[in-house]
């Protein structure tokens, strides 16, 4: 692969961990992401074939499910020709940790056993990623960590916002769905507010999940827009980016709970003809019944466009921290 557009010299991600948002505090810093993003696109759509990380040794490590953040993490070390991508689904059940090794002793044995450049983690622990990066003497990204963050599928968002609006300015966001348990809508929240103090966000879910009071106060306290409210239909002629997500089962006391809340919010093509004709429907993935697939073939439906994305933003997030850019 032959990058022929030159970056100006300034890499904000050189050798450092990717734990969360809160690390960026500039659109400086997120334009330079989406521009090597940008070109990695190119590449990967003109199938180039690229030498940038063969010298390099990448550990992938995930403690929870998941398939989308999984596969593109591999998809774009392989892509960057990386040689030595050791990837592990299901560490919960497959590793030592079965066995009662803690954390830091996983991440210093998995150093010693690869010689790795990079590792890249997912778990279900809120500050898991600070830990492993704790430990590690090479870097760590955070692919989601407990109820916490989400940080690179709050990139490839912001992304696929600007690839539809070309700005962030004065944006109508709805968040829905399981706002308390999710960390991707808490991610990407916080990076919202590094973009534009002319974004309003409307969160919109059941009371039994709303975000944490502790959270709204802190966007609040950094100026932006906020409001709160469980009638979808109200607020969405408005909208410019519906923002849906999963209620997520997993983290519910028991089944009774899960299903007083289940099928709070269903997007359906007639519920869809109140908002806008130039909005987006965007959603983390996996759906579970949230979004109605009768939806899916409406120019409005961004999800499955928005995975992409995050091939991508990986590929430039993993060159750019191994120092490629
Ligand atoms: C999300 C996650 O794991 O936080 N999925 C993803 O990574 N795209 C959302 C979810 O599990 O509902």
């Amino acid at each position: 692969m032959v990058f022929n557009k030159k970056l100006e010299n300034f890499n904000p991600f050189s050798k450092k961990d990717f734990i969360s948002v809160e690390q960026i505090t500039s659109l400086r810093e997120i334009e330079y992401l989406f521009q090597i993003a940008d070109l990695m696109k190119e590449a990967v759509e003109k199938k180039k074939k690229s030498f940038l990380l063969e010298d390099k040794t990448l550990v992938i490590l995930f403690y929870q499910p998941s398939t989308r953040t999984f596969t593109s993490f591999q998809a774009a070390a392989q892509w960057l020709g990386c040689q030595r991508i050791i990837a592990i689904a299901g560490m919960e059940f497959y590793s030592s940790a079965v066995k009662g090794e803690s954390l830091p002793d996983t991440i210093r044995t998995v150093e010693q056993t690869t010689n790795c450049d990079l590792i890249i983690l997912r778990h279900p622990d809120d500050n898991s990623s600070e830990i492993a990066a704790r430990y590690a003497n090479v870097p760590v990204i955070n692919a989601g960590s407990g109820k916490k963050e989400h940080p690179t599928q709050a990139l490839l968002d912001l992304y696929t916002i600007r690839q539809k609006f070309g700005h962030f300015e004065n944006l109508n966001i709805a968040m829905l769905g399981d706002l308390k348990n999710g960390r991707t809508v808490k991610s990407l929240s916080l990076l919202l507010g590094v973009v534009s103090s002319k974004i309003s966000i409307v969160f919109v879910s059941p009371p039994e999940l709303k975000i944490p009071k502790e959270f709204l106060e802190k966007l609040k306290e950094k100026g932006m827009k906020i409001k709160e409210t469980e009638n979808l239909e109200e607020v969405l002629p408005e909208i410019d980016v519906l923002y849906v997500t999963r209620i997520q089962k997993e983290w519910f006391e028991n089944e009774e709970e899960y299903q007083k809340v289940k099928g709070s919010y269903v997007i359906t093509p007639e519920i869809m003809k109140k908002a806008k004709r130039k909005m987006i429907v965007m959603h983390p993935l996996p759906r579970v019944d949230e979004i109605d697939f009768r939806f899916d073939s409406d120019p409005r439906a961004f999800y499955f466009y928005q995975i992409r994305n995050g091939l991508y933003i990986r590929m430039a997030l993993i060159a750019a921290i191994l120092g490629k850019f």
